[in-house]
Formats: structure tokens, C-alpha cells, sequence
């Protein structure tokens, strides 16, 4: 337990606040949440389930044991009420600029002073979204990676006035909920292991949307490579089609370069809904994908 930090709350609890609050939860700390919608956060509770059994994936304590961190979990409908006492707030709502920073604004004028608030945000740097506040050095980036499927990195970016002390709390708190924290020291788009990530991405969107090799390939080399049970299209259903595509708009809008643009197909999927685990199908059908069968990388 972190000291400075004992009441954690969530605003947003699609694939990755539902995860983040479990998480939390899991590992003593009081939990509350806000979502518009009431009943998101159980149906991504199910859907995640659903996939961690399915390809045999376990958060970073057994899912028995997550799963009851799920039941401790606030589910409040009022969003003053989800923020009043918090120490730390998250905010994982979608990739969108001024939906986030309207969201700070909100966030600010209802939690305490004292509260630390930061964004899951997949790309967007704290500095484009802190002065939407009146509490810059307590803003940051704490960017989480799905740790119900096990991968407990999380990525730390302060924003230009963030304090080391601030910094210092998240840290602290990322290490005590089972994660490993990777800071940045100086601001970069995607922060630290997701702009690796990002590469990885858009190399393989670009040779699927292209027609160069079939999907299944660069995941069963990927599983091979890293001893991973599943592949970047794996883990893109994983995230949400949606939520992939706005991440490449990000880059695309910073950079103009149309090489950073997303593939029309991806788009494709996107508007015919096909966003992956989240509903049932992306690049894989869900529950039961292909590369969780054991004759997967025998390519059959
Ligand atoms: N999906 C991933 O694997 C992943 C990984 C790391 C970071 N992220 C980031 O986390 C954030 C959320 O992504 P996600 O995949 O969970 O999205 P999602 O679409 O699954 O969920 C977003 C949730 O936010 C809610 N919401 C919308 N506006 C809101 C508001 N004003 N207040 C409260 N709730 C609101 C929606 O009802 C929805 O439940 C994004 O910034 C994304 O880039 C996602």
C-alpha cells in the first residue's frame, strides 16, 4: 500500500478503466468509478474473463483472486460523489483531445486539492490536457498495458510542471498494485515502451491493409519471437479496433505525414463495428480465437 495514496478513483470504465480499477482493488486499495454508461464495466468484466480464459492468460495474481477484486470494486453514477474523497484519479475515457481535457476540467473543480489526477491516455501527452486544470503539478501520464491479460508495465510522463514528488507517488503506487513502472524522463509521444509498441503497429497494419501476408503469419512469428501467446493482431482485439484507430489519428495529426495515416480497412472494420474482443469479432473471432487452439502455429 502506498501511504499518500489510499482511495483510487476511475472515470471511464471501458476495456482498460475496468481493468486499472480491478487492478487497484485487487490489491487493497478502495476503488470507486464513473461511467455514463451503467452497465459497461460488467460487461467488460465478463468479455475480459471470457478472453483470459480462452487463450489461459492470467492477470498478475490468479483470476479467482481478481475476480473478487472485481467485487470490491464502487460503482458510483454521480461523478461528484465517484471523486470527492479520491487520492489518485484516473481518467480513461476515449482518445480524443477535448474530450479529455473537458474531463480534467470536470475532474478538478470536484476531487479534493490534494488529489493526484492522471490520464490513461495511449498517446497524448499530460501537457496537452494540464492547464484544463488548476492543479498542473499534480497531472501526469500513468499509462497502463491491459494487466488483466499480464502485462504489468506502465508507462509514467509528467507534464511541465508535474513535481518529482508526484512522479515519485505514482511510482510508488504502480509498484504496489503489482506493475512495473517505466519513466519517462524527457516528453515523447507514446512515452516509453507504447511508442515502441506504435512501431510494431503500424508496420503490421501496413503489411496486412497492403495485401503482403496474411495476418495469422505475423502473429505466429511474433508468438514464436517472444514466447507471447498471442501476436500484435491478437493483442490490437485485445485494445479495441476504435480505440487502435484514434491512436494512429494522433500520430497522423502530429506528424501530416501520410505514411502515419491508418489504412482504409482498419477504418472499415471500425465503422462495421468490428472492433475485436470488445464485440466478438475484429481481426479474430471471440470467445474462442484461432491462436489460442493448440494446432495455431502449425498454421492448419
Ligand atoms: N484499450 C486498450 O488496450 C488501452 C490500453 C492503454 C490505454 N488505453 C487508453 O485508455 C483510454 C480508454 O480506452 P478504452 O480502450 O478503455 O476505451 P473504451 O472505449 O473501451 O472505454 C471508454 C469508456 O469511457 C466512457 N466515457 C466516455 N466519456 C466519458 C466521460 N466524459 N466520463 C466518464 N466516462 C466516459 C465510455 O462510456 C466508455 O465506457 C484511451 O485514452 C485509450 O487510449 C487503452
Amino acid at each position: 500500500m502506498n501511504p499518500e495514496i489510499r482511495r483510487v478513483s476511475l472515470v471511464g470504465t471501458g476495456t482498460l478503466g475496468t481493468q486499472i480499477a480491478i487492478q487497484a482493488a485487487s490489491y487493497g486499495y478502495e476503488v470507486k468509478t464513473y461511467d455514463p454508461d451503467p452497465e459497461i464495466f460488467h460487461k467488460t468484466l465478463k468479455k475480459t474473463c471470457a478472453s483470459m480464459k480462452a487463450f489461459g492468460k492470467s492477470p498478475t495474481i490468479p483470476l479467482e483472486k481478481w475476480e473478487e477484486g472485481a467485487q470490491k470494486v464502487k460503482q458510483v453514477r454521480d461523478l461528484s460523489e465517484a471523486l470527492k474523497d479520491a487520492d489518485l484519479v484516473i481518467e480513461a475515457i476515449p482518445e480524443i483531445l477535448e474530450l479529455k481535457r473537458k474531463a480534467f476540467a470536470q475532474i478538478d473543480s470536484l476531487a479534493p486539492q490534494g488529489a493526484v489526477l492522471a490520464t490513461n491516455s495511449s498517446s497524448l501527452p499530460i501537457s496537452r490536457i494540464e492547464s484544463a486544470t488548476k492543479r498542473p503539478e499534480k497531472c501526469l501520464n500513468i499509462h497502463f498495458y491491459q494487466p488483466a491479460i499480464g502485462m504489468n508495465i506502465v508507462d509514467i510522463m509528467g507534464g511541465t510542471k508535474t513535481t518529482a514528488e508526484t512522479i515519485e507517488a505514482a511510482k510508488q503506487w504502480v509498484r504496489s498494485i503489482g506493475c512495473i513502472p517505466l519513466t519517462v524522463k524527457k516528453e515523447i509521444l507514446g512515452f516509453c515502451f507504447n511508442s515502441v509498441w506504435r512501431a510494431i503497429k503500424r508496420q503490421t497494419l501496413y503489411m496486412w491493409a497492403g495485401g503482403y501476408v496474411d495476418f495469422r503469419d505475423i502473429d505466429r512469428a511474433w508468438i514464436v519471437f517472444t514466447g507471447m501467446n498471442l501476436g500484435p493482431f491478437g493483442i490490437m482485439d485485445q485494445v479495441g479496433l476504435d480505440v487502435v484507430y484514434d491512436i494512429e489519428m494522433v500520430y497522423y495529426n502530429e506528424s501530416k505525414d501520410p505514411k502515419d495515416y491508418p489504412p482504409q480497412a482498419l477504418k472499415a472494420m471500425v465503422e462495421r463495428k468490428e472492433l475485436g474482443v470488445k464485440t466478438g469479432k475484429g481481426f479474430y473471432t471471440y470467445p474462442n480465437p484461432e491462436y489460442a487452439r493448440p494446432d495455431f502455429l502449425r498454421g492448419n
